[in-house]
């Protein structure tokens, strides 16, 4: 295992988990949250908001970097950390997820993924060495293998081909990762519908020494049901000493269901790009603020929130701001979404910590439906 980097599990409560990845640059207390900074930004917010709301790590883009400003250019001016001014931890997604769903004219074959930059057309080559490679040179705390993440639904055997192709590049992965201390990557299950192919995903990601393992190619279409139950069959698969990722989930039910059947990181752009789309997340769930209903409301978002923007500022200003397309509406509903899944993270925490846990979870539902507008 790697010098500086290690998971422990400090309680659990049936399956939950509540944990700690101790790595050079901070501790990751987990379950965990990472807000997404795909372009070197937590976008429409200053790190140190992101700090300040309880965020102990966030989540990079080797897609969007690779392309804009460039990784070499980013290695030159002394890597991620320094570049956004963000000095802890920091995962990078290794790039094929986004090729899918965001480049033109993508090609994939076993060497790796030929695409067109979604930005100015250009022609790239992503192999799971360039994406390690990458991932280097940003300076990433966690690395991720390259992988295919099929969309659902698809058929069985077009799940088994994109899974058997991202096994074949975890090992690559793996192989060319640069060990340095405190560093570490991790490899993703994928898999689609089928159980089968999950749990023979799941298990021989755990023989490749991996210091974590990422569930993917979920919250990509199918029913929340369908996700949690690929969850229930693949987590018992994956070793219990490692940290567990579920990627690009979720809604915070998405995540409270994730974090009962062993899930201990998550991502996600819904708090940031909502926020950007005049959706707030509160403690007494989604609110809407473009409805009129908010216009002469004088109560904030959360009087008891610790995040000024979620507690300072009423309901009916930021209606307003959102009306008006003031950037100061899309800042600090970014800052209160960002702020309440680190509450809900910390509460989801010391829950699981007290053995209280389907106590928590039942009162922070009884929250949101007696709050939503
Ligand atoms: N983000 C959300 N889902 C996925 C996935 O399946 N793979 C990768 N690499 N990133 C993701």
């Amino acid at each position: 295992m790697t010098q500086g980097f290690s998971f422990s599990v400090l309680a659990t409560d049936d399956l939950a988990r509540q944990g700690e990845i101790v790595t050079p640059r901070g501790t990751i207390r987990t379950p965990a949250f990472m807000p997404v900074g795909t372009a070197a930004t937590v976008k429409a917010m200053f790190v140190e908001d992101v700090r300040a709301a309880g965020a102990d790590i966030l989540l990079g883009n080797v897609y969007h970097l690779m392309l804009r400003p460039g990784a070499e250019r980013i290695a030159r001016l002394g890597g991620l950390h320094e570049f956004m001014r963000w000095p802890y931890p920091i995962l990078t997604d290794s790039g094929g997820f986004q090729v899918m769903s965001l480049a033109k004219l993508r090609k994939l074959d076993e060497s790796g993924v030929t695409f067109q930059s979604h930005i100015d057309g250009s022609r790239h080559h992503l192999s799971p060495e360039r994406s390690m490679e990458i991932q280097d040179l940003l300076g990433s705390d966690i690395q991720m293998q390259l992988d295919e993440c099929v969309r659902l639904p698809c058929s069985e055997s077009e799940a088994e081909r994109a899974m058997r192709l991202s096994l074949r590049w975890a090992e690559r992965s793996r192989k060319v990762f640069r060990e340095r201390p405190g560093r570490a990557v991790f490899g993703i299950v994928q898999g689609g519908e089928s159980k089968r192919l999950r749990i023979e995903s799941a298990q021989a990601l755990a023989g490749m020494d991996f210091h974590g393992i990422a569930v993917g190619g979920l919250a990509v279409g199918e029913p929340q049901d369908v996700m949690l139950d690929m969850l229930e069959t693949t987590a018992p698969h994956l070793p219990e000493s490692k940290p567990r990722y579920l990627m690009g989930v979720g809604a915070p039910d998405d995540i409270v269901e994730a974090v009962t059947r062993g899930i201990d990181m998550f991502d996600c752009v819904m708090p940031t790009r909502a926020g950007r789309h005049g959706l707030a997340y509160t403690r007494h769930g989604r609110v809407t603020l473009r409805n009129a209903r908010h216009a002469d409301d004088p109560r904030p978002l959360d009087a008891q929130s610790s995040c000024p923007a979620a507690r300072d500022y009423s309901r009916a200003y930021l209606h307003h701001l959102v009306k008006a397309g003031e950037i100061l509406g899309m800042m600090l509903l970014t800052q209160a979404n960002v702020a309440y899944y680190q509450e809900l993270m910390a509460g989801l925490r010391a829950a699981i910590g007290a053995g209280r846990l389907a106590d928590f979870i039942a009162e922070t539902r009884a929250n949101w439906i007696e709050g939503e507008s």
